[in-house]
């Protein structure tokens, strides 16, 4: 048992006030006959499919994560906690983070959300200009986010915010403003993403013109030497935190940690005596409301064949900057190091990842490069 990963528990609210016309993640617009609370029912009874798997671990963090989990009361929020504190054992520190966004949440709602347990709040802010949180369907203002952020900041010691750059139209000196404007709140950690053109997006059917390359590669050297002169570390390629602020549930993630996913089309990845178990619940929330009910809302259920484990490992870890040892590359895949060494070789090579003293890192192009290296693995 003492083999096992560090646990951690997702839960995925999966609507928000409207759809934002990038956004790919398992989200739809709120409607006046879902119910919250035969929702949050169904994520209770959804935690009791995996008690099998999960009731002699320690839950190390919680993350309500969208959708827009701050469209839920704090009381609704409350419940799931308290229902995982009775039922199974949530570490007592354990971080429990909730993604709010302006436009969907208040002082008094932050006030509620950390009197229930959450201790960590995730801002998404994105832009504070106006005209471009316009261009991507936001439904605030910037001066909403900020004074999301100002009321949070009262009640959290405890804040991430996120931010998204290369924006349609987006000039550096808007994006030098996003940042200096979310700085001076000095929020514990900044998670920041290029974005990205996703399929099933409206910005896929209709593409907006973006910056070009040059330009957010600019961007992004702005990003990290304004966040590296205000303090914060870049432990991920797109995280940024005070230091001892990392987030811990990401880190699980990355460092290729167990997690359970309850709500719809949330995942899950379980070790146990049988290799590694990754599980898919149904994405429509009504489908996967029916299926808890009925003892049916795991969509796929698979066993990741041990071949496929070094490819599995590194998508996750080489996002670290300051790698993983090649000992976590044991304990987490049950394989020896010397399965992959002529991959890591092959790499060291290219100057796309360095192997010494038993840490395994990505270079600074191999972190440009990620999905060139994972090839290696393939
Ligand atoms: C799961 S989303 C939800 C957070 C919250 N609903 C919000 O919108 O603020 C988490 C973050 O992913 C980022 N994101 C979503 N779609 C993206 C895209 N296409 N490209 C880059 N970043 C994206 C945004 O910064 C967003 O805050
Ligand atoms: S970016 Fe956030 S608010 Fe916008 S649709 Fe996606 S999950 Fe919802």
């Amino acid at each position: 048992m003492n083999l096992l990963p560090p646990l951690s528990l997702y839960v995925h609210i999966p609507w928000c006030v409207k759809k934002c016309l990038y956004c790919d993640f398992n989200s739809h617009p709120l409607r006046s006959d879902v119910s919250p609370e035969d929702y949050v029912d169904a994520l209770i009874n959804d935690i009791e499919v995996h008690r099998r798997q999960i009731q002699d671990r320690v839950i190390q963090t919680m993350f309500f994560g969208g959708g827009t989990p701050s469209v839920f009361e704090p009381v609704l929020i409350g419940k799931i906690i308290n229902y995982v504190r009775d039922n199974f054992t949530l570490s007592i520190d354990a971080e429990i983070t909730l993604e709010a966004n302006p436009g969907a949440s208040d002082r008094i709602k932050f006030e509620g959300y950390r009197k229930v347990g959450v201790n960590r709040l995730s801002i998404g802010v994105q832009t504070t200009q106006d005209h471009l949180l316009a261009k991507l369907g936001r439904v605030h203002s910037g001066h909403e986010a900020i004074n999301a952020l100002s009321e949070a900041k009262k009640i959290f010691d405890n804040i991430n915010v996120d931010l998204m750059f290369a924006l349609p139209g987006q000039r550096i000196d808007e994006l030098k403003r996003d940042l200096s404007g979310v700085l001076e709140f000095v929020p514990e950690h900044l998670s920041i993403y290029q974005l990205t053109i996703e399929p099933n997006t409206w910005f896929y059917r209709y593409p907006p013109k973006l910056p070009d390359d040059d330009l957010a590669s600019e961007m992004q050297f702005e990003i990290e030497s304004i966040v590296d002169e205000c303090g914060y570390d870049q432990y991920e390629v797109s995280a940024f935190s005070k230091p001892d602020r990392q987030c811990s549930h990401n880190i699980n993630y990355w460092k290729f940690g167990d997690y359970v996913g309850i709500g719809a089309g949330a995942h899950s990845k379980l070790s146990g005596a049988e290799g590694v178990t990754r599980m898919v619940k149904y994405k429509q929330p009504k489908r996967y409301m029916d299926g808890v009910f009925s003892g049916d809302a795991i969509l796929s259920s698979q066993i990741i064949g041990s071949e496929s484990l070094p490819f599995e490992f590194f998508m996750n870890a080489l996002r670290l900057n300051s790698g993983v040892s090649a000992d976590l590359f044991e304990k987490r895949t049950g394989l020896p190091v010397n399965v992959v060494d002529s991959h890591l070789k092959a790499l060291e090579k290219r100057g796309l990842v360095t192997f010494s003293n038993s840490v395994i890192k990505p270079t600074t192009t191999g972190m440009r490069f990620l999905n060139e290296v994972l090839q290696e693995f393939l």
